[in-house]
């Protein structure tokens, strides 16, 4: 198979740095890669290649945890903040090229002595058959080693979110995770992010190891543009074959029989996609931007808007840390876009605060489409470039709802999402508000004829309530 990238025809015998050959770092170990195939992930590269059968494989789909492990771009050594963990079961090795990845193999082990987290699931007795310890130990790894200011008891026990053991309990585990709380007696931030591996004692370079990966005929490609130009550029040449752009690549969790693809476009690390733009009167996000990554933003900035607080909690309720910590918003709604019924809280929250898309073609035009445009808009040959969101005005309110079968983890049986300026005395609805909800029906729904009718209508007048009955029922 051949593919067209514009300035040369990469052929499968020709793969270059940016395709099929990658290096990584594991537990310390250089590896270079060479003709991996796409739908190789690391889960897969780590147990049957490396031997290090520690991280296991349950459901890969971003459900167990069983499978997750701690990753960083920047040497953990040198930037312990920038841990996070992920699910190895979907992530494909490709997108991994200059990643630094640390196993349960690196914390400790019984020759060479255990980690301080694995002492504690010992003492506490938060381990049985053991198959989901070695995903609880690194999730709480990641989220202690990336943060030098410590987690209280809530922000612990909120982040094991991704992580299901079948035969031990919770409440031994989580009491050995919060036995790490600020509140409690935690140990020094240093002792957690010592591991027994290589990786923070090494004084020289070590040489990489080569891995030359077996690969048959007639396997999809990878492309890692270094722009959304070359992105566009690649596409255009290639029109006659399936394409898959890969951010987070979580949606294989969801829709598993999407494809196949014979053409992976990673446009995960670029950074044009993966920019926060603050403006006096807007909000810009880059379409790579991550879910966590959002989260903490509107977080931290919660003073400034009063959506921000409301945005944030909503998009800590989809799906788990190791998946917020990849999961793209735009990956998301692209679900949404292909698969109409699938029951986007991304889609609901930001249709309430009326956020536009911007979307790119080929030919380069750009195009700005709020999100029920974007659902009818055809986006063969498109990529979605960024999300502007405008600044609330003082006197709005925003509330979003999710109601779920469990309190994390889980998809809404009915989301809603409600926006409204009201006068002084919150009162009075000053314009139309924003009505939206998803789950009831095939469709999420703005109701259009209730935000119109609500303008200027008092919240305590009986007669609002009536009259909004009536048009709800017309
Ligand atoms: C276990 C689990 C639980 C989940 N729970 C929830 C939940 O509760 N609520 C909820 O709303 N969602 C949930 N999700 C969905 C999750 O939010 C999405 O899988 C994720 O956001 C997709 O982002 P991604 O970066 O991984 O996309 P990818 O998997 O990389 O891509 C998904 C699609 O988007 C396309 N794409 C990606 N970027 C672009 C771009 N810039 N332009 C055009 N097309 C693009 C790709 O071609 C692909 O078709 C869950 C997912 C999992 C695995
Ligand atoms: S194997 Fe279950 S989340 Fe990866
Ligand atoms: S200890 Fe058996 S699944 Fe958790």
């Amino acid at each position: 198979m051949e593919v067209d990238c514009g300035n040369s025809k990469r052929t499968i015998a020709s793969f270059d740095k940016t395709d099929c050959s990658i290096s990584l770092t594991v537990n310390g170990k250089k590896y270079e890669i060479l003709n991996a195939d796409p739908n190789m992930y690391l889960n897969d590269f780590l147990r049957y290649h490396l031997h290090l059968t520690g991280t296991k494989r349950l459901c890969a789909e971003g459900g167990c945890g069983s499978c997750v492990v701690a990753v960083s771009k920047c040497d953990p050594s040198t930037n312990p903040e920038a841990i996070q963990a992920i699910n190895s079961c979907m992530a494909p090795i490709l997108s991994l090229d200059g990643y630094f990845i640390i196993t349960v193999e690196a914390l400790g082990s019984k020759k060479d002595g255990f980690h301080e987290i694995q002492k504690r699931f010992a003492s506490n007795f938060a381990s049985q058959c053991g198959y989901c310890t070695p995903g609880f130990v690194m999730n709480g790894f990641s989220v202690l080693a990336s943060d030098s200011s410590g987690k209280t008891e809530k922000e612990i026990e909120d982040s094991f979110d991704g992580n299901i053991c079948r035969c031990t309990g919770y409440r031994p585990i989580l009491d050995a995770m919060k036995s790490f709380a600020k509140e409690c007696n935690p140990i020094d931030i240093e002792d957690i992010r010592s591991l027994k591996s290589c990786h923070q004692m090494c004084t020289k370079p070590c040489n990489k190891t080569l891995i030359n990966l077996p690969r048959s005929l007639g396997v999809s490609l990878w492309v890692k543009p270094s722009s959304i130009l070359e992105a566009l550029s690649v596409i255009s040449r290639n029109e006659e074959k399936s394409v898959r752009f890969v951010a987070g690549n979580t949606a294989i969790g969801v829709y598993k029989n999407d494809g196949p693809f014979d053409l992976y476009i990673d446009l995960k690390n670029l950074s044009e996609l993966n920019q926060i733009l603050l403006a006096e009167k807007f909000i810009e996000f880059g379409a790579s931007v991550t879910l966590t990554s959002m989260a903490k933003f509107f977080e931290q900035k919660s003073n400034l808007c009063s959506s921000f607080q409301a945005l944030s909690d909503h998009i800590k309720k989809v799906a788990n840390v190791p998946v917020r910590n990849v999961a793209s918003w735009a990956g998301n709604l692209m679900m949404k876009h292909a698969h109409p019924h699938f029951p986007s809280d991304i889609f609901i929250i930001f249709e309430t605060v009326e956020a536009k898309l911007n979307i790119i073609d080929v030919n380069g035009i750009i195009s700005s489409l709020g999100m029920g445009e974007f659902l009818r808009c055809d986006m063969n040959m498109k990529v979605i470039l960024s999300m502007t969101l405008p600044l609330s005005l003082p006197g709005e309110i925003i509330r979003t709802f999710k109601v779920m079968p469990r309190k994390q983890n889980s998809y809404a049986y009915v989301h809603a999402g409600f926006k409204a300026d009201f006068d002084e005395e919150c009162l009075v609805f000053q314009g139309n508000p924003t009505i939206c909800f998803g789950g009831m029906g095939l469709k999420s729904v703005r109701v259009v004829e209730a935000e119109e009718f609500l303008d200027m209508k008092s919240l305590n007048s009986y007669a609002t309530f009536q009259g909004i009955k009536c048009v709800l029922m017309l």
